[in-house]
């Protein structure tokens, strides 16, 4: 049995007001049990302050991207080392979004991983194809690249997560049909267990991709879903209970 994890990625959103949606999370969480594993990656500005916000409660908290150094002249980046000194757990990898606006490949992905595992740090590995590789039939060919290169060898004692977040599906509220989730989700999973034996059936897979109350039962509910990277939805405290509920209702 996978203990599910449900994240929200907050992306460039939120300043110390949103603190208030932090202490509703929490306390949402504190009267529903402990079923699922629930986390929030906030803006950087934000980790420290939600990180003592939910110690000592099921809520976790994670970064957003690491640099692969331990540390240096990289002026506005920040180390896994610094993540989790502020309070983290895990730290998101590979955004499409990162690949896209700053021109990340897999080989950084992999290296930053690589990172998270050196701090002690659980990485989640985004990947996913763009709507044109979907069209051209590519989609399964891109994701088992992807998957193959940005995951490193040695995946650390925790293990990483993958979260497969088809790009044409992120903040468009097109989400993907249970069919293609299955269909990638099948394939992740084989892939895994191919490559790291008994751990890769263990490990953890998220979708990601306009998932929201009404849709995360269906999901959440598939076999080799283990949980959800959830961006806009996650911003509003209801919504992403709601959310959790729908994959804690599963179990
Ligand atoms: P949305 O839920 O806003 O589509 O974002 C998904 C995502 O990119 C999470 O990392």
């Amino acid at each position: 049995m996978i203990r599910s994890l449900i994240a929200g990625n907050w992306k460039m959103n939120g300043t110390t007001v949103m603190l208030s949606v932090v202490e509703e999370i929490v306390n949402g969480l504190k009267s529903r049990g402990d079923e699922a594993d629930c986390l929030i990656c906030p803006p950087a500005t934000l980790l420290y302050a939600l990180s003592d916000a939910a110690t000592g409660t099921p809520l976790k908290s994670g970064g957003q991207d690491c640099h692969a150094e331990l540390n240096g002249a990289h002026t506005g980046d920040i180390a896994a080392e610094m993540i989790a000194d502020a309070g983290g757990q895990y730290v998101i990898v590979g955004h499409s979004e990162r690949r896209a606006d700053h021109g990340e490949t897999s080989d950084d992905v992999r290296a930053k991983a690589e990172a998270a595992f050196r701090a002690g740090l659980t990485p989640i590995i985004c990947i996913g194809e763009t709507l044109e590789e979907r069209e051209a039939g590519q989609a399964l060919n891109i994701i088992a690249q992807q998957l193959a290169a940005s995951l490193p060898d040695n995946d650390g004692d925790a293990g990483a997560v993958v979260a497969y977040e088809p790009v044409w599906a992120i903040g468009t509220g097109k989400v993907a049909t249970t069919e293609q989730v299955d269909e990638v989700h099948t394939a992740i999973r084989k892939q895994l267990e191919e490559r790291f034996g008994a751990k890769g059936a263990g490990m953890r897979i998220l979708y990601g991709g306009s998932m929201k109350p009404e849709n995360a039962g269906a999901l959440l509910s598939l076999t080799d879903v283990n949980g959800g990277l959830i961006g806009g939805a996650s911003l509003k405290a209801a919504d992403f209970l709601a959310i959790y509920d729908a994959g804690i209702s599963n179990l």
